[in-house]
């Protein structure tokens, strides 16, 4: 299922690359011209809580750069696999590989949460992200960098309590990217957003993926918005994936195609058929 996907590949040439020409054929498709993600691998993964089983055997691969999203009803363990996948907590049994070369500063999590520091100005919060890299040379230049993908430069001396929830929301993720991560998990990043700000940030999420190629797994209730955004929707019922669904729409997508709404229609009816029978 996944060659489907991955020979419509490369794309969005900027105008000053259209001279690079494996990538140049698809360039509207907008997908990471180069790839820096991790492939993340998943065996027979399980988690419980005292008696609650929350994960009971999750099996996964996801491709190096591939942007997969995760849904499921409340409590079926969405945001407890981002916290396994993200070394956040332990795992019972089974493996997870993000292959040999991975290093805690490749894997970065966006919460619903911003967590920015009130005492500290937009730019510092950003370089939290550095981790230990914060004390170089270079870490004002580079939260100034990822400050300006994320739109907010301006915002840079600001304090974090005079800066609306999306902006503060774009903070998080310039925090985020600030280390160059080659896994990015959000848990569900914008479910606090309102309707227009949350659009603007989805289409946010998809342009830095797209420029820097890491791999994104991207927990959301909200099935449009996993169906606007990924490659492939996976659907957690009873601890396991129980579907996988492949997103074939070309990018940049529309929102509302006829495509779209199909997709998002079959992923809700597994979601309620699940509930139906709890
Ligand atoms: N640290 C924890 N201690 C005990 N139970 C937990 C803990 N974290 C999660 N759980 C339980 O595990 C289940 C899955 O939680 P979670 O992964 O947060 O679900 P989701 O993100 O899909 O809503 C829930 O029943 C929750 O109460
Ligand atoms: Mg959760």
């Amino acid at each position: 299922m996944q060659t489907a996907l991955r020979t419509s590949l490369p794309e969005i040439e900027p105008a000053g690359r259209a001279n690079f020409v494996p990538h140049a054929r698809v360039a509207r498709e907008e997908r990471p011209v180069h790839v820096s993600g991790l492939p993340l691998g998943i065996r027979g993964l399980r988690k419980s809580f005292g008696d609650n089983e929350v994960l009971r055997g999750i099996d996964l691969h996801i491709p190096a750069g591939q942007f997969v999203a995760i849904v499921g009803k409340s409590g079926c363990g969405k945001s407890t696999l981002l916290r396994l996948v993200a070394g956040l907590e332990k795992i019972d049994a089974g493996s997870i590989s993000l292959g040999d070369e991975v290093q805690a500063e490749d894997i970065r999590v966006m919460f619903q949460e911003p967590r920015l520091l009130p005492w500290a100005r937009v730019l510092s919060n950003v370089e939290v992200g550095l981790g230990r890299d914060r004390a170089s040379d270079d870490a004002h230049a580079r939260a100034e960098e990822a400050l300006t993908e994320v739109g907010l430069a301006d915002k840079r001396d600001q304090w974090p309590s005079v800066l609306s929830g999306g902006q503060k929301q774009r903070v998080a993720l310039a925090r985020a990217l600030v280390s160059r991560p080659r896994v990015l998990a959000f848990d569900e990043p914008l479910g606090a957003l309102d309707a227009l700000t949350r659009i603007s940030m989805q289409r946010l999420l998809e342009r830095v993926w797209r420029d820097q190629g890491f791999t994104a797994i991207l927990v959301t209730h909200d099935v449009s918005e996993a169906v606007a955004l990924a490659d492939r929707v996976l659907v957690i019922e009873e601890g396991r994936i129980a579907h996988d669904v492949l997103v074939n729409a070309a990018r940049p997508r529309a929102r509302g195609s006829v495509e779209l709404t199909g997709l998002e229609g079959s992923i809700l009816s597994h979601l309620l058929s699940a509930d139906d029978r709890t």
